[in-house]
C-alpha cells in the first residue's frame, strides 16, 4: 500500500531568525529543539520526531522545501526511481546535512517547489510519553497545535502536479476546484492519510508558498488561537470561520516574515473508496470561506 506515511516537515525562509523563532515558540507554541547559525528546528508538542518546522535565515520569505516521511530505506529507493521515471530529476541530501536528519531524496515537482522524501530522523517522543499518557503536557504556550497538518502551494499546472502526487506518490485527490465548463483544474486537495488534505495546490504563480496549517482540536481552539494572535498583535488575515472545502474550521495569519500560517480544526476524514468532491469556480468563495462566500483579496495575492 502507501509507502508514504505522512507530512514530515516544512523548511521556511525567514528574514529575522531570532524574531521568527520567538514567534514560532511563543505565539504558535512550538518547542525549539535545536539551532545552528542559519537554522532553528522546532516541533509541536504531540509530534514524536525531532522537528517538523525548520526556520532558515534568508533574504526573502517562502518555502525552502517540504518533506514527507516514508516507511523505510527500501521504499525510499523505489519512490526515487518512480519520481525519476515521471521525469523529475532527483538528488540526495546526505545524512547530517541538517540536524537530527538522515539521508533524504530531493526533487523539483512540476510546480517548481522542492520536495524531499526521507525515512530517517531522530525520534525524541512527547512530553506525555506513550505509556499511560495524560491527554496533554503541562506548560503549553501560545496556540500549541498538536502537529503540522498540511501545506497549500500555488502553481500553474494543477493537472500535472496532481498526476505526479497521485500516480507517483500514491496520494488521493479528496477535492478539486474546476472551471464552470470543466475544462481546467484550478485547485487540488490531496491526501496520503485519511485527513481531508495533507497537501493542496491552487492555480497561481509557480514555486510560491500559500500557507502552512497547524492542527488544533476544535472550533473553540480556533477561537482561542485568534485570541492569542490578537493578544500578541499578530496580523490576522481571516478571523475564525469555516471552509466549505475540507469542512475545516480556520483562522489565517502571518509570521513576522509574511509567511501565512493557519490554525485548522476538524474537517472530515476520508477513505480510499470516497469520490473526489468537486467545486466549480463560480462557487469558489463558498468553498474557501463558507460563511462570507467570497474570497478576501489578500488571500490569493499574498504569497511568499
Ligand atoms: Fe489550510
Amino acid at each position: 500500500m502507501n509507502s508514504i506515511l505522512r507530512i514530515g516537515r516544512i523548511e521556511l525562509r525567514v528574514m529575522d531568525l531570532e524574531l521568527s523563532a520567538e514567534y514560532y515558540r511563543n505565539v504558535i507554541g512550538l518547542e525549539e529543539m535545536a539551532r545552528d547559525n542559519e537554522r532553528v528546528y522546532l516541533k509541536a508538542w504531540d509530534e514524536y520526531d525531532h522537528h517538523s518546522i525548520i526556520l532558515k535565515k534568508a533574504d526573502a520569505p517562502g518555502m525552502d522545501h517540504m518533506a514527507f516521511k516514508v516507511k523505510g530505506p527500501y521504499e525510499l529507493e523505489v519512490l526515487e526511481r518512480k519520481v525519476e521515471q515521471f521525469g523529475c530529476k532527483t538528488w540526495r541530501i546526505s545524512h547530517g546535512s541538517r540536524i537530527a536528519e538522515g539521508e533524504a531524496i530531493r526533487f523539483e515537482i512540476p510546480t517548481g517547489h522542492e520536495v524531499e522524501l526521507y525515512s530517517d530522523i531522530e525520534f525524541v517522543g512527547t512530553g506525555t510519553g506513550f505509556t499511560n499518557p495524560d491527554p496533554w503536557p503541562d506548560n503549553l504556550r501560545g496556540i500549541a497545535p498538536h502537529r503540522l497538518d498540511h501545506a497549500l502551494l500555488t502553481g500553474n499546472d494543477i493537472e500535472t502536479v496532481t498526476r505526479f502526487f497521485t500516480e507517483v506518490l500514491g496520494f488521493r485527490q479528496t477535492e478539486k476546484i474546476i472551471t464552470v465548463d470543466g475544462e481546467q483544474m484550478l485547485g487540488s486537495f490531496l491526501a496520503i492519510t485519511n485527513t481531508a488534505h495533507d497537501l493542496a495546490f491552487v492555480k497561481g504563480p509557480d514555486n510560491k508558498f500559500h500557507h502552512a496549517g497547524f492542527h488544533v482540536d476544535n472550533w473553540y481552539e480556533v477561537l482561542k488561537a485568534a485570541d492569542i494572535l490578537s493578544k500578541n498583535k499578530i496580523n490576522i488575515e481571516v478571523t475564525p470561520t469555516r471552509h466549505g472545502i475540507t469542512r475545516g474550521q480556520t483562522v489565517y495569519f502571518f509570521d513576522p516574515s509574511g509567511n501565512r500560517n493557519e490554525a485548522f480544526a476538524s474537517g472530515y476524514i476520508t477513505y480510499a473508496d470516497f469520490p473526489t468532491i468537486t467545486w466549480t469556480e463560480d462557487q469558489i468563495g463558498t468553498g474557501i470561506f463558507y460563511h462570507r462566500r467570497e474570497l478576501v483579496e489578500s488571500f490569493s495575492k499574498a504569497l511568499t
